[in-house]
């Protein structure tokens, strides 16, 4: 018997740290982590033990005889990744140690509370110490980031992980400060005026663009704005999407993209049982859509998204997933792609099986398409259809295999286009920003003046405004970890100079900048809200939307 790791997976590694045997790969010191689609269990050395089972913070993990019908395959998938993978040993993290030091309280501002701020105030508040106090702050009235505005609303076990997070809020020295924009209500230099450090993590919010013509047609919209609209972002919960056309397209191949077509063909009831947001399933069951075409505009071997969203595609019970078997054949480059890569033999086999498999005749249906690019949008004063270009792979100078257009083209009739094309970040006031990657200005976390080469004085970064936006839940676990080494590598040196303002000094300035900011007692009593609103209606929680309401219920 042994443990086998699911599609909910997200590579945040608690459940390598506690396995006795190490049979959990790749972990975090291992080549491959950075690159992994999920976390693996050699069937031959699991002792069965079952800890990794309690760390895991989504849910993924289950014994090979009490696998979930839908998740059978993932025995054999686990137990394939040791078949053909050799553990390539990176030099491991050294473990990090607070350095002695006179400065204390050691104050930390962290600005956004989604994965990455969570996962810098773990790692800052497991120091086994006293005397460091870690002051974090959002935009929005309610905490966690993409795991509440972003992931999607059918992955209940996903956001499972803010568990892991709550735990860190009731640690000694941590203070959550919601509904607080920096940038609005505070600066920077207030930031620093209270803190030894300032630490952002504030997400790539904004989405890429196409450069197309047509682009801007009403019905042509970003996947960052639909997404946002059905997970009930207070900002975006007065949006409107046509859903009237029959067909959808979707531009882009990553897990956002699937993401999307998945829910547009959800049956409406189902979606009704989870926390979509309540105007999105009523909007989805007037839907007229039952087909949605998901464009990647390179091959199959490239696409982004990962194999355990593919397979969740073709277990849809009500919907056909339509693959071309002929865009599945490979230059000779992919062909080498996938003999090397077992993750990418694994996402061609699925597609394979998708491409013979018989149609069930289904009203709905998602249709995967490779090696096409949309060119144009057409439309007067709405998108009616795109313009789709065959692309045929070229090697680029850096030996990437890149999307070049040929003249072969065809139209695809529809009222909307969603292009799921990347998320980007948007500068931060008074800090650096790297505009080519959409990320503020750093070297491995450190805020860095681009011209100079200087580091801003005690100023950070970490998750997906350091990195740009890739990368899973726990991605930024690891990335968190990275940054929060500079910050006591800076400390140790003594290039943190202490703060002129402590904790209570901040409490006031915040007092008079924003009164209806919110504690952590604010976010539970809204979280107690959505709870009750969701058990009336059989649902795990009904998202409140309006920002007045919310405060309101906080504050009572
Ligand atoms: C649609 C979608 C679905 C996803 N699904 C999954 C999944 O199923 N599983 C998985 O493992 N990963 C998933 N991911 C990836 C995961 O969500 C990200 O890796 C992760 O959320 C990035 O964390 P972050 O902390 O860097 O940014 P974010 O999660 O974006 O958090 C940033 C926070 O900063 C706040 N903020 C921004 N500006 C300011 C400011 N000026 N002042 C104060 N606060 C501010 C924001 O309000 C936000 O709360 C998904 C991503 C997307 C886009
Ligand atoms: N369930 C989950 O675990 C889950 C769900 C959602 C998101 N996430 C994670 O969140 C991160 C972001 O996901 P994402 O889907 O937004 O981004 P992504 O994984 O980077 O995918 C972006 C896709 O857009 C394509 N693209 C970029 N520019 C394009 C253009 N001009 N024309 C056509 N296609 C273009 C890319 O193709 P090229 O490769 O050719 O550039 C790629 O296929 C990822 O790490 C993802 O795994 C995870």
């Amino acid at each position: 018997m042994a443990f086998v790791i699911t599609q909910p997976c997200c590579n945040d590694a608690s459940c390598t740290e506690v396995c006795p045997v190490d049979c959990i790969h790749p972990t975090p010191d291992e080549r491959g982590f950075r690159s992994t689609e999920m976390l693996y269990i050699d069937p031959e050395t699991c002792i069965d033990c079952g800890l990794c089972v309690d760390a895991c913070p989504v849910d993924a993990i289950f014994r090979d005889d009490d696998l979930p019908e839908a998740m059978a395959r993932y025995s054999k998938i686990n137990a394939d990744y040791f078949a053909g993978t050799e553990i390539e040993y990176a030099d491991p993290a050294p473990s990090l140690k607070f350095p002695k030091t006179d400065q204390e309280p050691f104050r930390v501002a962290i600005v956004g509370a989604g994965p990455s701020g969570f996962y810098a105030a773990r790692e800052l508040l497991s120091f086994k110490r006293s005397g460091i106090e870690v002051d974090m702050f959002d935009r929005l009235p309610t905490p966690w980031g993409l795991v509440r505005a972003g992931v999607a609303p059918d992955h209940p076990e996903t956001k499972a992980v803010t568990d892991v997070f709550a735990e860190v809020s009731r640690r000694p020295g941590f203070r959550l400060h919601l509904n607080v924009e920096v940038g609005k209500h505070l600066t920077h230099e207030d930031l620093m005026e209270h803190h030894h450090a300032v630490l952002y993590t504030v997400g790539a919010p904004s989405d890429r663009h196409l450069g197309i013509p047509g682009e801007d047609l009403p019905g042509s919209l970003a996947a960052t704005e639909f997404v946002a609209w059905y997970n009930g972002h207070p900002e975006y919960a007065d949006h409107t999407f046509d859903l009237s056309g029959t067909r959808a397209v979707i531009v882009g191949n990553g897990n956002v993209a699937l993401d999307v077509a998945r829910l547009l063909v959800t049956d409406p009831d189902k979606l009704a049982r989870t926390d979509m947001a309540e105007h999105a399933v009523e909007a989805l069951r007037g839907s007229a859509v039952r087909e949605v075409v998901v464009l990647g505009r390179r091959g199959p071997v490239q696409a982004a998204f990962t194999s355990p969203e593919l397979l969740a595609l073709g277990q849809m019970p009500d919907v056909d997933v339509i693959v071309d078997p002929a865009e599945l054949e490979l230059d000779s480059h992919s062909a080498a792609e996938v003999a090397e890569n077992p993750a990418k033999r694994l996402k061609m086999e699925i597609l394979r099986e998708y491409a013979e498999r018989p149609l069930a005749g289904h009203v709905k249906r998602i249709v995967l398409r490779f090696l096409a690019s949309p060119v144009e949008i057409q439309g007067d004063d709405h998108v009616s259809g795109v313009v789709v270009a065959r692309n045929e792979m070229v090697e680029g100078p850096d030996g990437t295999l890149r999307a070049s257009s040929t003249d072969q083209t065809e139209l695809l009739e529809t009222r909307m286009v969603l292009r799921s094309v990347g998320y980007r970040g948007v500068p931060v006031a008074d800090l650096p920003f790297d505009d080519a990657r959409g990320t503020i200005a750093n070297v491995a976390g450190r805020v860095t003046y681009p011209e100079s080469g200087e580091p801003m004085p005690g100023t950070y970064t970490a998750g997906w405004i350091k990195r740009g936006p890739s990368g899973v839940i726990g991605t930024n676990r690891q990335c968190a970890h990275d940054t929060i080494a500079l910050v006591i590598e800076d400390l140790a040196a003594d290039r943190l100079p202490a703060p002129k303002g402590d904790r209570e000094a901040l409490e006031a300035l915040l007092a008079d900048r924003q009164p209806e900011a919110l504690d952590w007692a604010g976010w539970k009593a809204i979280d107690a809200r959505e709870r009750e609103l969701g058990k009336a209606s059989g649902r795990p929680r009904v998202k409140l939307l309006d920002l007045a309401e919310m405060v309101a219920i906080a504050k009572k």
